[in-house]
């Protein structure tokens, strides 16, 4: 038998008043996972955590723990817990107690709770601050209090709400990679939300990508970032240059007027699709040995690279790293190699295809798209 999920999500809704914030989500969660929920602002991320942890109830479908549905099941009885962007530490207790707090709860006996609090102090690195008033930590160290105390509790789970995002930016790498440590060495499931691809990308094991309380896709970081699903993924994760074209058969791809090899296959002859290519996987060079060419419109340096902005003929923008400098108004040619080129379905409803060839058969100057261009000369021949 397959290994049970941790938690599960099948078919989940959830609206404010009128509004659908959460659509028809799945999400699957194994134990002992580094997981990322990863989205604009306003997209749901916060709000599939508070139906994980019991803060909110959806309004159809169902919540399972382990197996079993836990869409009424109170908050204080789930095995969850959550840390928050604004730590919510008690302010007016010492580390120690703040610390010491779930345990309390619970009862447990005093030697067993100082172990506790000990252990988790030295997890986050501040053995010895026990003492200390929450008002004399830095940032930093007060985020780390707050992860030792949710863990404290021996969650099976934790929640991370943009648990990183008020430290500047040193110390967020340092945490991201300390977060990740110590999710290591407990072996628990966290389930952790920022809308910044790049620290997603660093931490997780699996990363959900979501938009409008939908999740666009699901997949490693590695998955993502090579391989993503839409528009919406390729734009939000990384940089990426995007063209409509068509898969004229398979491993032969058209875009800006050409035809190029690539390594896909499987699709149906002359599908719309569009095109990415990651500026780090584009090379300039001569005109000549160009793939492309293109116009250099401007660079900017970025410490490691620099990014050019180039036009080609058909005025498409692209964004490429390259290591020298250029020079901006020079003719120069674009290069990448066929396992560069990303294909993604275009998902132009067969409704709105349809619309545009036929204002393109009646106008060819009006609608000038390859994939429309294809399909009308295959209706002539
Ligand atoms: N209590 C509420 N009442 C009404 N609308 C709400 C409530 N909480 C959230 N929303 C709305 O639900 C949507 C999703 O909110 P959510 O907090 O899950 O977004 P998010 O992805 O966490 O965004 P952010 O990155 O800004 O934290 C937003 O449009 C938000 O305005
Ligand atoms: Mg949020």
């Amino acid at each position: 038998m397959a290994k049970e999920a941790l938690i599960e999500f099948k078919a989940v809704d959830l609206s404010f008043g009128e509004t659908k914030v959460l659509n028809q989500i799945d999400l699957d969660l194994e134990s002992g996972y580094f997981y990322t929920l990863l989205g604009p602002s306003g997209s749901g991320k916060s709000t599939i955590l508070k139906l994980i942890s019991g803060q909110l109830t959806a309004d159809g479908g169902d919540i399972l723990f382990e197996g079993e549905r836990i869409n009424d099941l109170p908050a204080e009885k789930r095995r969850v817990n959550t840390v928050f962007q604004n730590y919510s530490l008690f302010p007016n207790m010492n580390v120690y107690d703040n610390v010491a707090f779930g345990p309390r709860l619970k009862g447990r006996p005093e030697a067993e709770i100082e172990a506790k609090v000990k252990e988790m102090l030295a997890l986050v690195k501040l053995s010895g601050y026990e003492n200390r008033g929450i008002a004399e930590l830095s940032g930093g160290q007060q985020q780390r209090i707050a992860i030792a105390r949710a863990l404290a509790n021996d969650p099976e789970l934790l929640l991370l709400d943009e648990s990183l995002s008020a430290l500047d930016y040193q110390l967020r790498k340092n945490m991201q990679h300390e977060l990740r440590q110590i999710q290591k060495r407990l072996g628990i499931t966290f389930v952790f939300v920022t809308h910044d691809q790049e620290e997603a990308l660093a931490m997780s094991d699996w990363i959900f990508v979501m938009n409008d309380g939908v999740i666009q896709q699901k997949g490693s970081p590695e998955d993502i970032y090579d391989e993503p699903i839409n528009h919406f993924v390729a734009d939000f994760i990384g940089e990426s240059n995007i063209v409509r074209g068509i898969m004229k058969r398979d491993y032969l791809v058209h875009f800006v007027g050409k035809d190029f090899e690539n390594v896909d296959a499987g699709m149906r002859p002359n599908e719309p699709v569009e095109v990415v290519l990651r500026p780090e996987d584009l090379d300039l060079t001569t005109p000549e040995a160009g793939k492309l060419v293109v116009t250099i419109q401007d660079q900017s340096f970025r410490g490691d690279y620099y990014e050019v902005t180039a036009q080609d003929d058909d005025l498409n923008l692209w964004q490429v790293q390259v290591t020298n400098p250029v020079t901006t108004g020079a003719r120069v040619g674009l290069t990448f190699d066929p396992e560069d080129i990303h294909i993604m379905r275009f998902n132009e409803s067969e409704d709105d295809f349809e619309a545009r060839l036929e204002a393109y058969e009646e106008d060819p100057e009006v609608v000038g798209n390859a994939a429309v261009q294809s399909a009308a000369a295959e209706e002539q021949a």
